[in-house]
This record gives structure tokens, C-alpha cells and sequence, in this order.
């Protein structure tokens, strides 16, 4: 956790219908894709949990059952590998979430946008600010993860919204919501607007928002007042340019190495990078590399 600061509660959409992944995802949810050996949506969990998170808010939709077990004791599985000793697994399949932890499940009805489903986890926020972290943006922080990094960032900065963003190639800006804004400084923009998926030839920088978000209360009233755009879904973005009109956002080029795991190339780039330095398989996985780049 960044020093004191703490980002109580974080919202987890996994209500999308993942179709970049298909067949995949056609009955399993992709936040459920293990990157060696932890699905993806565990190591959302363990980022928003370093952050200080304990109450976890899934917006969870249909085919996204598995998530939801993965999160509970496994009673069956537990006992088993009590009794044939197996202490090692019995202490990972354990440490899935912390026991203090909450796990909220929110159901969204239709996939009506990623705004529609923040909005969803309106009725179990409180008052303070709420991480945003979407789980196929696999990102490993360079010394911290990305929302603690983000959390010290919203703290400096009085309190403000933050979102987590990354220069992207030019020709990728209609992929991203994308920012504009002056520099301040140290990984620093203040945003004075955002726009969702601009063409290239229109987009205001290549600084794409990804996957992370740290915003104030005051996005949920917004959000309840975002018109669907011309595809009928409730875009963020837009209620975040809405939130710029009455308070201060920052963007924040953080430190670390994002994997697009909603893609089948990120996909597989993150299981190469996280292979090769994986504890047990690391040396075993880039000598098999080796041969085959080689072969
Ligand atoms: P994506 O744009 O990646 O959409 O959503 P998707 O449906 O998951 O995947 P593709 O594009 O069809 O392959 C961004 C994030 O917002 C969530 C998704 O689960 C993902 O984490 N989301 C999106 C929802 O929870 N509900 C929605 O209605 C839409």
C-alpha cells in the first residue's frame, strides 16, 4: 500500500461480452484467462487489495459465474488437499482474497456500456473515492502496482479523479478514450477534455486512458445522466467529461508495462513476459523459447 493512502472500495466491470476472444469467451468469462497460472481477474484482485481495497465490487453478467467461484472456499478442493498433505496448494487455493476482504456481486442485466456498468455498483458505494481497474489491462508496475501508484498520485493532488494512461501509436487512438490537456510535470496532465475512440486524424493527443481509473463520488450523478451514444451504450468517458466541468482530473502516465489481454496478441505477450520470469518455469519456458526461435 502507497503510505496512508487507501482506495477503499473498487469496482471490477466483467460484464462484457469479450468478443476479441472468441470462442474463448463464448461460455467462460476472459477475466477468468490464466496468465501462466493466476486468471486475470486474480491479478486485478491482488493490485485493487495493495491499494488498500476491501470491498471488491464485481459487475459481473451472464457466462461470468466462474468468477464468483473462484472468490468463494472451495470446501471440496480444501479438504482434499488437506488430507493428502498438500500444504502448498492448499495455501494458494486459500489466498485467492484476503479473509477481511468483501466481495460484492452486481449483475448486469444487458451489456449497456462499461459507464452503465460503474453506475451498476452505485447502491454499495460510500462516500470516498473509487478505483476502477479493468481486468484484461493486465499491468505490471514497475516496484509498485499501478493503482497504488495512482492512489499517491490522488492524494498529491488533493483528492482529485485520476486516470491511469499510456502513450499509444497514433493509428490506435479509435480503440482508446484519449485525453487532452497541459503537462504538469512528472507523468502529470491536466485534463481539460476526453473524447471516446477518436479517429486518428481528429484525436486531441495519443494519450489513451487504460483500464484504470481512481474517480470521486460525484461521477455516479453523472453517469445516471449520460446519454447512451450511437452504439447504445454509456460510455465513462462520457461522464468523465462531464465530471471535468465541475472538478479537477488528472491523467497519469504511469510506471509499468500494460498487456492488452482483451486481444489475443496481448494475450499472448503477457504469457511469454510473466513465463520467462516466472519462479519455477522461467528458466525451463526461455530455454524452450530459445529452441524454438532458434529451430
Ligand atoms: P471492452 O471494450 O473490452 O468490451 O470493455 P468487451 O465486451 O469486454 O470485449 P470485446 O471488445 O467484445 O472483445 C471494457 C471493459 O468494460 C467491461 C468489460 O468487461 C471490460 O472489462 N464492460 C463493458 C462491462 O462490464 N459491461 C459492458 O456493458 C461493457
Amino acid at each position: 500500500m502507497a503510505g496512508d493512502v487507501r482506495i477503499g472500495t473498487v469496482v471490477f466491470p466483467v460484464a462484457g461480452l469479450g468478443t476479441r476472444f472468441l470462442p474463448a469467451t463464448k461460455a467462460s468469462p476472459k477475466e477468468m484467462l490464466p496468465v501462466v497460472d493466476k486468471p486475470l481477474i486474480q491479478y486485478a484482485v491482488e493490485e485493487a487489495v495493495a491499494a488498500g481495497a476491501t470491498n471488491l465490487v464485481f459487475i459481473t453478467g451472464r457466462t461470468k459465474r466462474a468468477i464468483e467461484d473462484h472468490f468463494d472456499t472451495a470446501y471440496e478442493l480444501e479438504r482434499e488437499l488437506e488430507q493428502k498433505g498438500k500444504h502448498d496448494l492448499l495455501a494458494l487455493v486459500r489466498a485467492t482474497v484476503p479473509k477481511d476482504v468483501n466481495c460484492i456481486y452486481i449483475r448486469q442485466g444487458e451489456p449497456l456500456g462499461l459507464g452503465h456498468a460503474v453506475h451498476c455498483a452505485r447502491p454499495v458505494i460510500g462516500q470516498g473515492p473509487v478505483g476502477v481497474i479493468l481486468a484484461d489491462d493486465l499491468i505490471d508496475g514497475t516496484g509498485q502496482p499501478v493503482l497504488s501508484q495512482m492512489a499517491a498520485v490522488h492524494q498529491e493532488h488533493g483528492g482529485c479523479s485520476v486516470l491511469g494512461v499510456e502513450r499509444v501509436p497514433r493509428e490506435e487512438t479509435d480503440r482508446y478514450g484519449v485525453v487532452s490537456g497541459e503537462s504538469g510535470g512528472q507523468g502529470i496532465t491536466e485534463v481539460t477534455g476526453i473524447v471516446e475512440k477518436p479517429a486518428p486524424e481528429v484525436a486531441p493527443s495519443n494519450l489513451a486512458v487504460v483500464g484504470r481509473y481512481i474517480l470521486t463520488p460525484a461521477i455516479f450523478d453523472l453517469l445516471a445522466d449520460t446519454a447512451a451514444d450511437h452504439r447504445g451504450e454509456i460510455q465513462l468517458t462520457d461522464a468523465i467529461a462531464a465530471l471535468l466541468k465541475h472538478e479537477r482530473v488528472v491523467a497519469y502516465e504511469f510506471d509499468g508495462v500494460r498487456y492488452d489481454c482483451g486481444n489475443k496478441l496481448g494475450y499472448l505477450q503477457a504469457t511469454v513476459a510473466y513465463g520467462i520470469r516466472h519462479p519455477e518455469l522461467g528458466v525451463g519456458f526461455r530455454a524452450y523459447l530459445r529452441g524454438v526461435l532458434e529451430g
